[in-house]
């Protein structure tokens, strides 16, 4: 096959970060995807209305001009979270959706939730109005493995939020083991799946000696667990669609605190096309990329067509952070160094 036209993607988990980051790597999402999920963890979290409002303007201004993209907002939920302003952001289409961060899961995560019981009265209200709760799905006590994370959040946790609020709308995003494909499929919920858990295990953060290139949370775990993701994403089958994760963090910081997150927006088609060619499922590719999401969200398909052609390039190893001409700083793309496939015809980012 030498093209595909599908209907334009969109990104269901996606981390644009503000400022200077934020003015340089959008571009990379826009280009792709006509519609984004754009998490609230950034460094003032998005815990209100106003937040909001303020996060969509910044991200709006940063679009270039006559650029269709949707940016759609997300409320961090906390343990002070307000139950008028959180059903008012929602009727006023401030809100998306709302996001569950257990408290210091992950990145900017220490606002996060300290007792999921404590925040049932807003899955009560999120169930009533319709609104889907996004979740990362992983505990955070140290006395749980970093590997099993996500599986005892799935027992402890999120089995007895489903079995109390049956009609809510849950997400559990950048699903990594194939006890979440099982959980998802048996509970009839949704999952994200991101580029990075379809290509790496775990071997992968310890590639050429400790390499925090690939440390994401949740980390990526055993080939096995690998192999089922693929299977799910590739199979077309509605309960699971596209969620990239890209999470870009400055080299510096990176190297520095080794902070979890892989920057894949740049190449993400093109990493999630080279597995649903290997799986001979290309023909699977749009339903996961554009077609389940909306399904789910009560969203229309976008009209717009992408054409992807294959056609190989190199993927090159940083995107530069620049303040007007002078560069500040570099991040890290996944596949840097790698050959990829797939581009989109008239790309002008993907190497
Ligand atoms: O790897 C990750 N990075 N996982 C998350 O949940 C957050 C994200 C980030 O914000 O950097
Ligand atoms: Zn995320």
């Amino acid at each position: 096959m030498k093209n595909l036209i599908i209907r334009k993607p969109d990104d269901w988990h996606l981390h644009l970060r503000e400022g200077l980051v934020l003015k340089n790597i959008i571009k990379y999402t826009t280009e792709y995807f006509g519609r984004a999920i754009v998490m609230p963890n950034t460094n003032e979290p998005v815990t209100t209305i106003e937040r909001a409002v303020s996060y969509k303007k910044e991200i709006l201004d940063a679009i270039a001009l006559g650029t269709n993209f949707d940016p759609l907002m997300t409320i961090y939920l906390t343990d002070e979270t307000n139950k008028e302003e959180l059903k008012r952001g929602y009727k006023d289409k401030v809100f998306f959706a709302g996001k569950l961060y257990p408290a210091n899961a992950t990145t900017n995560s220490r606002h996060g939730v300290k007792e999921i019981k404590n925040i049932y009265k807003l899955f009560e209200i999120m169930e009533d109005i319709g609104m889907p709760l996004l979740i990362h799905g992983e505990v955070t006590d140290s006395n749980v493995d970093i590997f099993d994370r996500e599986e005892v959040f799935i027992d402890r946790e999120l089995n007895q939020i489903i079995n109390r609020f049956p009609r809510l709308k849950v997400v559990l995003e950048h699903i990594t083991t194939r006890y979440a494909v099982e959980f998802v499929m048996e509970k009839k919920i949704h999952a994200t799946i991101t580029p990075h858990h379809l290509h790496i295990n775990r071997n992968a953060m310890f590639f050429g000696g400790l390499n925090s290139d690939f440390y994401c949370l949740p980390v990526a775990k055993r080939e096995f667990n690998r192999l089922s993701l693929i299977k799910a994403a590739t199979s077309g089958i509605e309960n699971f669609f596209l969620g990239t994760d890209s999470a870009p963090h400055m080299r510096e910081w990176k190297a520095f605190c080794g902070c979890a997150g892989i920057f894949n927006a740049p190449v993400a088609l093109s990493s999630y096309l080279k597995v649903f060619q290997e799986e001979n499922s290309l023909d699977k590719f749009e339903a996961f990329a554009s077609l389940n999401g909306p399904k789910f969200y009560n969203l229309p398909p976008n009209q717009e067509k992408i054409n992807l052609v294959y056609e190989s390039f190199k993927v090159d190893d940083f995107v530069e952070i620049s303040d007007s001409f002078k560069v500040v700083g570099k991040i890290k793309k996944f596949h840097a160094g790698e050959f990829l496939n797939w581009r989109i015809q008239n790309d002008s980012h993907s190497s």
